[in-house]
Protein backbone atom coordinates (compact mmCIF):
# COMPACT_ATOMS: atom_id res chain seq x y z
CA UNK A 1 0.00 0.00 0.00
CA UNK A 2 0.93 3.57 -0.89
CA UNK A 3 2.09 5.27 2.16
CA UNK A 4 -0.33 8.32 3.01
CA UNK A 5 0.42 11.83 3.51
CA UNK A 6 -1.22 13.78 6.55
CA UNK A 7 0.42 17.57 6.91
CA UNK A 8 -0.20 19.24 10.19
CA UNK A 9 -1.99 22.17 10.30
CA UNK A 10 -0.72 23.22 13.42
CA UNK A 11 2.06 24.75 11.11
CA UNK A 12 -0.13 26.62 8.82
CA UNK A 13 -1.04 30.74 8.76
CA UNK A 14 -3.31 30.04 11.01
CA UNK A 15 -5.20 33.68 9.34
CA UNK A 16 -5.77 31.98 6.37
CA UNK A 17 -6.76 28.28 7.39
CA UNK A 18 -9.76 27.47 5.32
CA UNK A 19 -6.93 28.15 1.99
CA UNK A 20 -4.50 26.50 3.82
CA UNK A 21 -6.39 23.55 3.89
CA UNK A 22 -7.71 23.79 0.99
CA UNK A 23 -4.08 23.80 -0.37
CA UNK A 24 -3.39 20.42 0.81
CA UNK A 25 -6.49 18.93 -0.91
CA UNK A 26 -3.64 16.30 -2.33
CA UNK A 27 -2.78 14.80 0.71
CA UNK A 28 -4.57 11.75 2.42
CA UNK A 29 -5.74 13.20 5.94
CA UNK A 30 -5.87 16.56 7.42
CA UNK A 31 -3.77 16.15 10.42
CA UNK A 32 -5.35 18.17 13.44
CA UNK A 33 -2.99 18.77 16.71
CA UNK A 34 -5.68 19.53 19.78
CA UNK A 35 -3.65 20.32 23.14
CA UNK A 36 -4.65 21.63 26.32
CA UNK A 37 -2.11 23.73 27.70
CA UNK A 38 -2.37 20.41 30.90
CA UNK A 39 -1.39 17.48 29.16
CA UNK A 40 1.20 19.16 27.21
CA UNK A 41 2.68 22.19 27.23
CA UNK A 42 1.11 24.89 24.37
CA UNK A 43 -2.67 25.18 24.26
CA UNK A 44 -4.26 25.07 20.12
CA UNK A 45 -7.71 24.60 19.27
CA UNK A 46 -10.88 22.87 19.96
CA UNK A 47 -14.10 21.58 18.29
CA UNK A 48 -15.22 25.07 16.51
CA UNK A 49 -11.92 25.07 14.38
CA UNK A 50 -12.20 21.76 13.40
CA UNK A 51 -15.36 22.43 11.96
CA UNK A 52 -14.36 25.23 9.90
CA UNK A 53 -11.47 23.09 8.98
CA UNK A 54 -14.56 20.09 7.99
CA UNK A 55 -16.26 22.67 5.83
CA UNK A 56 -13.04 23.41 4.31
CA UNK A 57 -11.94 19.87 3.24
CA UNK A 58 -13.21 16.64 2.11
CA UNK A 59 -10.17 15.06 2.96
CA UNK A 60 -10.66 12.52 6.54
CA UNK A 61 -9.64 14.67 9.50
CA UNK A 62 -7.23 12.65 11.57
CA UNK A 63 -7.61 14.78 15.05
CA UNK A 64 -4.54 14.04 17.39
CA UNK A 65 -5.78 14.98 20.89
CA UNK A 66 -2.99 15.87 23.52
CA UNK A 67 -5.63 16.27 26.30
CA UNK A 68 -6.12 15.05 29.49
CA UNK A 69 -9.91 13.92 30.22
CA UNK A 70 -10.35 12.84 26.73
CA UNK A 71 -13.40 10.73 27.45
CA UNK A 72 -15.44 14.22 28.46
CA UNK A 73 -14.19 15.37 24.73
CA UNK A 74 -14.35 12.94 22.24
CA UNK A 75 -18.33 13.02 21.84
CA UNK A 76 -17.27 16.72 21.13
CA UNK A 77 -14.88 16.24 18.68
CA UNK A 78 -16.61 13.46 17.05
CA UNK A 79 -19.98 15.62 16.37
CA UNK A 80 -17.38 18.49 15.18
CA UNK A 81 -16.23 16.05 12.28
CA UNK A 82 -13.36 14.11 13.54
CA UNK A 83 -13.00 10.90 11.21
CA UNK A 84 -9.82 9.30 13.30
CA UNK A 85 -9.45 10.32 17.01
CA UNK A 86 -5.87 9.52 18.37
CA UNK A 87 -5.76 9.86 22.32
CA UNK A 88 -2.40 9.19 24.28
CA UNK A 89 -1.97 5.68 26.65
CA UNK A 90 -0.15 8.53 28.78
CA UNK A 91 -3.65 10.33 29.32
CA UNK A 92 -6.27 7.60 29.07
CA UNK A 93 -6.79 5.93 32.64
CA UNK A 94 -9.20 3.67 30.77
CA UNK A 95 -7.69 3.34 27.21
CA UNK A 96 -9.83 0.52 26.36
CA UNK A 97 -13.12 2.24 27.24
CA UNK A 98 -11.68 5.33 25.81
CA UNK A 99 -11.06 3.59 22.30
CA UNK A 100 -14.47 1.86 22.04
CA UNK A 101 -16.13 5.16 23.15
CA UNK A 102 -14.80 6.97 19.92
CA UNK A 103 -15.65 3.05 17.51
CA UNK A 104 -19.29 3.64 18.97
CA UNK A 105 -19.43 7.50 18.15
CA UNK A 106 -18.82 5.78 14.58
CA UNK A 107 -15.08 6.68 14.32
CA UNK A 108 -11.95 5.53 13.79
CA UNK A 109 -10.04 4.53 17.06
CA UNK A 110 -6.50 5.93 16.93
CA UNK A 111 -4.15 4.84 19.98
CA UNK A 112 -0.82 7.67 20.59
CA UNK A 113 2.21 6.90 22.44
CA UNK A 114 4.96 9.36 23.43
CA UNK A 115 8.79 8.26 22.74
CA UNK A 116 9.22 7.06 26.19
CA UNK A 117 6.31 5.03 26.23
CA UNK A 118 6.83 1.12 25.67
CA UNK A 119 4.77 -0.55 23.01
CA UNK A 120 4.03 -3.27 25.53
CA UNK A 121 1.62 -0.19 26.83
CA UNK A 122 -0.82 -1.43 24.09
CA UNK A 123 -0.53 -4.46 23.57
CA UNK A 124 -3.89 -5.24 24.80
CA UNK A 125 -6.09 -3.01 22.75
CA UNK A 126 -4.21 -3.54 19.32
CA UNK A 127 -7.17 -5.19 18.24
CA UNK A 128 -9.48 -2.34 19.29
CA UNK A 129 -7.87 0.07 17.21
CA UNK A 130 -7.73 1.72 13.22
CA UNK A 131 -4.07 2.95 13.90
CA UNK A 132 -0.84 3.50 15.96
CA UNK A 133 0.50 6.88 16.06
CA UNK A 134 3.93 6.50 17.07
CA UNK A 135 5.29 10.05 18.56
CA UNK A 136 8.65 10.79 17.08
CA UNK A 137 8.81 13.73 18.84
CA UNK A 138 7.99 15.09 22.69
CA UNK A 139 4.72 16.30 21.58
CA UNK A 140 3.66 20.16 22.55
CA UNK A 141 5.19 22.09 19.26
CA UNK A 142 5.87 21.69 15.55
CA UNK A 143 8.94 21.76 13.76
CA UNK A 144 10.93 19.48 16.38
CA UNK A 145 14.07 17.26 15.68
CA UNK A 146 13.05 13.53 14.98
CA UNK A 147 14.27 11.24 17.58
CA UNK A 148 15.77 8.13 16.04
CA UNK A 149 14.96 5.44 18.23
CA UNK A 150 11.11 6.35 17.20
CA UNK A 151 12.53 4.10 13.60
CA UNK A 152 13.46 1.12 15.77
CA UNK A 153 10.11 1.29 18.01
CA UNK A 154 8.14 1.45 14.28
CA UNK A 155 10.18 -1.72 13.22
CA UNK A 156 8.80 -3.59 16.42
CA UNK A 157 5.76 -2.50 16.16
CA UNK A 158 5.08 -3.71 12.23
CA UNK A 159 6.34 -7.31 13.57
CA UNK A 160 4.17 -7.03 16.39
CA UNK A 161 1.05 -6.54 14.03
CA UNK A 162 1.90 -8.64 11.49
CA UNK A 163 2.43 -11.85 14.02
CA UNK A 164 -0.67 -11.51 15.60
CA UNK A 165 -2.62 -10.46 12.28
CA UNK A 166 -3.96 -7.43 13.16
CA UNK A 167 -5.30 -4.91 10.21
CA UNK A 168 -3.75 -1.48 12.05
CA UNK A 169 -2.08 1.24 10.22
CA UNK A 170 1.58 3.00 12.10
CA UNK A 171 1.48 6.61 11.79
CA UNK A 172 4.32 8.46 12.80
CA UNK A 173 4.31 11.93 13.68
CA UNK A 174 6.78 14.57 14.26
CA UNK A 175 10.16 15.92 12.39
CA UNK A 176 9.26 13.84 9.06
CA UNK A 177 10.57 15.99 6.08
CA UNK A 178 11.39 15.43 2.43
CA UNK A 179 14.81 15.19 3.32
CA UNK A 180 14.15 12.05 5.67
CA UNK A 181 10.93 10.26 4.42
CA UNK A 182 12.85 7.50 2.66
CA UNK A 183 14.09 6.58 6.05
CA UNK A 184 10.83 6.60 7.66
CA UNK A 185 8.71 4.86 5.10
CA UNK A 186 11.29 2.04 5.39
CA UNK A 187 10.80 1.68 8.57
CA UNK A 188 7.21 0.51 7.96
CA UNK A 189 5.08 3.27 8.57
CA UNK A 190 1.81 3.57 6.48
CA UNK A 191 0.94 7.37 7.24
CA UNK A 192 3.32 9.80 7.70
CA UNK A 193 2.46 13.33 9.58
CA UNK A 194 4.48 16.15 8.56
CA UNK A 195 4.09 19.98 9.84
CA UNK A 196 6.64 22.36 9.50
CA UNK A 197 7.64 19.67 6.47
CA UNK A 198 4.63 20.35 4.21
CA UNK A 199 3.43 24.44 5.31
CA UNK A 200 7.22 25.18 5.64
CA UNK A 201 7.67 24.92 1.82
CA UNK A 202 6.37 27.30 -0.59
CA UNK A 203 4.18 25.02 -2.56
CA UNK A 204 2.67 22.58 -0.57
CA UNK A 205 1.17 20.15 -3.35
CA UNK A 206 4.78 19.81 -5.30
CA UNK A 207 6.26 18.76 -1.74
CA UNK A 208 3.90 16.42 -0.83
CA UNK A 209 4.26 14.77 -4.55
CA UNK A 210 7.76 14.95 -3.67
CA UNK A 211 7.25 13.42 -0.38
CA UNK A 212 5.51 10.66 -1.77
CA UNK A 213 7.77 9.95 -4.65
CA UNK A 214 10.77 9.64 -1.97
CA UNK A 215 8.80 7.81 0.31
CA UNK A 216 7.51 5.25 -2.20
CA UNK A 217 10.45 4.22 -3.46
CA UNK A 218 11.22 3.93 -7.64
CA UNK A 219 8.44 2.41 -9.15
C1 LIG B 1 3.52 17.78 17.85
C2 LIG B 1 2.35 17.54 16.93
C3 LIG B 1 2.74 17.34 15.53
C4 LIG B 1 3.43 18.52 14.90
C5 LIG B 1 4.42 17.98 13.91
O1 LIG B 1 3.08 17.78 19.14
O2 LIG B 1 1.65 16.37 17.34
O3 LIG B 1 1.65 16.91 14.73
O4 LIG B 1 2.57 19.42 14.25
O5 LIG B 1 5.15 19.02 13.40
P1 LIG B 1 6.51 18.79 12.59
O6 LIG B 1 6.18 17.93 11.42
O7 LIG B 1 6.91 20.18 12.21
O8 LIG B 1 7.49 18.13 13.53
ZN1 LIG C 1 0.13 15.53 15.92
Amino acid sequence: MPIKIAPSILSADFGRLADEVKAIATADYVHVDVMDGHFVPNLTIGPLVIEAVKRATTLPLDVHLMIEDAERWVPAFAKAGADLIGVHVEACPHLHRTLHQIRDLGKRPCVVLNPATPLEAIEWVLGDVDQVLIMSVNPGFGGQQLIASALDKIRRLRRMIDQRGHRVDIEIDGGVKLDNIAEVAAAGVDVVVSGSGVFGTRDYARTIAAMRAAANGPT
